[in-house]
């Protein structure tokens, strides 16, 4: 798949992918709307002290890298296992505006399938997997925290299934939440139908009106 490096409005970079006329973050700022989305949405909304969160879709590894940032910052013990059926090559990443950052190159020096400490704070583990061959029993742990980072439905609706997010809901820990830039009602009640108390959240500046988090409740 080819993929051509793009400016956002915030300054940083992301991909395009002319086989899915689809961006791998938003145009109006990928940077921002990663804090936004899965930081501070996701990972600081949740009251554990070791959370332990699972993105679908790895892509540039900016999420996880704003992740570790804000583990630092808040003393939380992240464990991180970060999905990606089409890991990046060396050659884009090192052409991310971020890429400079001694943090961001530790992340994609981390070996595939190994869990690799990078810092006190933060343990990753990288898996080259298809999210949509992934089912109940033969995933790895529990999770607090999920990135949900797709392409959009409309670009690959197989990863938006129900039976996708009846898995998510069936690994997540009581009192984890899944945020998604994706706010579509369709979404949203699929969301619900799985089990999840879906709130509607104001977008990142710039971005996406409304946002969505999932919370999975005690039953
Ligand atoms: C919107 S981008 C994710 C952006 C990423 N979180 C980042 O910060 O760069 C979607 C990602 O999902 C990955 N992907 C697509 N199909 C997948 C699948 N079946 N299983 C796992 N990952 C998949 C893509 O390769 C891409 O990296």
């Amino acid at each position: 798949m080819q993929r051509i490096i793009e400016y956002t409005d915030d300054g940083s970079s992301t991909l395009f992918v002319p086989e899915l006329n689809e961006h791998y973050h938003s145009v109006k700022g990928a940077r921002a709307e990663s804090q936004h989305v899965f930081i501070d949405m996701g990972l600081k909304y949740v009251q554990t002290a070791c959370p332990r969160v699972l993105e679908i879709g790895f892509g540039t590894g900016l999420n996880a890298f704003l992740s570790l940032t804000a583990a630092s910052e808040t003393g939380k013990k992240v464990h991180y296992t970060g999905l990606e059926i089409y890991p990046l090559e060396w050659d884009i990443l090192t052409k991310l505006t971020y890429s400079g950052d001694p943090t961001f190159r530790q992340i994609h020096a981390a070996a595939w399938e190994v869990e690799t400490e990078i810092g006190p704070c933060f343990t990753l583990l990288k898996k080259k997997a298809d999210f949509t061959e992934i089912h109940k029993g033969n995933g790895n742990g529990r999770y607090d925290v999920v990135y949900f980072d797709a392409f959009a439905p409309g670009k690959q609706p197989e990863m938006w299934e129900r039976q996708r997010f009846d898995y998510l809901y069936a690994v997540m820990n009581d009192g984890g939440a899944l945020t998604t830039y994706c706010a579509k009602g369709v979404i949203r009640r699929i969301l619900q139908e799985a089990g999840f108390v879906v709130e509607r959240l104001p977008g990142p500046p710039g971005g996406k009106r409304e946002i969505l988090r999932a919370v999975k409740y005690p039953i």
